[in-house]
């Protein structure tokens, strides 16, 4: 029989994502009024642990945020208790103050830690499980790339901004005759593109499983002109790169556990395709207009039974694992199983074979008679 618990702390690592304050509230309500357990709330992620700036949460203080946006828990910049960066002698270097982070947690009566987090944040919570910290991870991100879950939460609200982002760019793109691009996020995994651009009727989707030729991309807009329909809308993962090249890299955070910002692909399509073509081509990139906002109801819900099973499996004794969707069920999985390579879209699956066959073209080879 597990020992009773009687406080938990919650933290959300990484970035923002809708559904965050949908998972602290199941969080903070499953343990309070199912079980009695107080909840501690862990602020700016593990710098928060690392720091000791953490605070109770009571049922009161996570009424009315299951549609807000955001973390009331403040999001952070991706930091690691493993190598906190620290000046010593006037020179950077990174500190290990899992020790301190550990302490800090203890000092607080924390007996249990819900991380809520991509494959980064799950990682170090996988590591300081070695240490003797209980965790349940909970898997957060928009590009929904983490292995052993179906569906992290956040990915259909990115999903339903990016798709409304398509069909405006749809009515101008027609009315202007021009070739629309759209730079979506989704880092090395092309799901948020993939799903969008099939929602929203894109022309093309470029994503980073499937490397591309810009020509074939222009050959296919050469085609919509010549039967009649001189514009086109083109998705582009942020993680997208031609036949032989590299993704376009943004900007680089060293003090990040993921340093590498993905960005610019988009301007680099449209540009290559105003050579090319004789029509005007636009790039947009959406950003985090993908990460803020209010979550949609999948999300929420998904949010809540995750909130929800992870308090259900600290109770029952279960340690160091995710809850996941599965089907349509919630379980849990080793959180060793989630730490890994991410999850990536499969060029020759079902979803990619259903969107070559109404017409969309990947970039990769020529498109069939039509
Ligand atoms: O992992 C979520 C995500 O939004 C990616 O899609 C994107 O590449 C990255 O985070 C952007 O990170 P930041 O907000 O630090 O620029």
């Amino acid at each position: 029989m597990p020992q009773r618990l009687k406080r938990i702390g919650v933290l959300t690592g990484g970035g923002d994502c809708p559904g965050l304050n949908g998972v602290i509230r199941a969080v903070v309500k499953t343990a309070a009024f199912e079980h009695g357990i107080e909840t501690i709330g862990i602020e700016n992620g593990y710098a928060g642990l690392i720091h000791d700036r953490m605070r109770a949460l009571t049922t009161g203080d996570v009424g009315g945020i299951l549609a807000r946006g955001g973390t009331i828990l403040g999001a952070s910049n991706r930091d690691d208790p493993f190598h906190v960066p620290v000046i010593e002698n006037g020179e950077m270097a990174k500190k290990d103050l899992s020790e301190q982070s550990l302490r800090n947690a203890e000092r607080r009566g924390i007996e249990l830690l819900v991380v809520i987090g991509g494959d980064g944040s799950l990682a170090i919570a996988h590591q300081l499980s070695g240490r003797g910290i209980p965790i349940i991870g909970v898997p957060k991100t928009i590009d929904n790339d983490l292995p052993a879950t179906d569906m992290t939460f956040g990915f259909d609200s990115a999903l339903s901004v990016a798709t409304e982002a398509l069909d405006r760019l749809h009515t101008t793109a027609m009315s202007h005759q021009r070739v629309m691009v759209l730079e979506v996020m989704g880092r090395n995994a092309g799901w948020i593109a993939l799903h969008a651009g099939m929602a929203g009727g894109g022309d093309a989707i470029l994503i980073p499983e499937i490397p591309f030729d810009i020509e074939i991309v222009a050959q296919m807009v050469r085609e919509r002109i010549y039967h009649g329909r001189p514009f086109a809308l083109i998705v582009v993962a942020e993680g997208a790169a031609p036949i032989g090249g590299g993704p376009v890299v943004r900007e680089w955070v060293p003090e990040s556990t993921d340093p590498i910002r993905l960005g610019g692909i988009g301007a680099l399509v449209a540009g290559e395709l105003s050579r090319r073509l004789d029509l005007e081509c636009r790039a947009t990139v959406l950003g985090h207009l993908q990460r803020g906002g209010t979550p949609t109801p999948y999300d929420r819900v998904l949010a809540t039974r995750f909130g929800e099973a992870a308090v259900r499996a600290a109770v029952a004794g279960e340690r160091d694992v995710m809850v996941r969707l599965r089907g349509r069920a919630i379980e849990t999985v080793p959180i060793a199983e989630v730490v890994g390579p991410v999850r990536k879209v499969d060029p020759d699956g079902d979803l990619v074979r259903a969107a070559r066959c109404v017409g969309t073209s990947f970039g990769d080879r020529p498109l069939g008679p039509r």
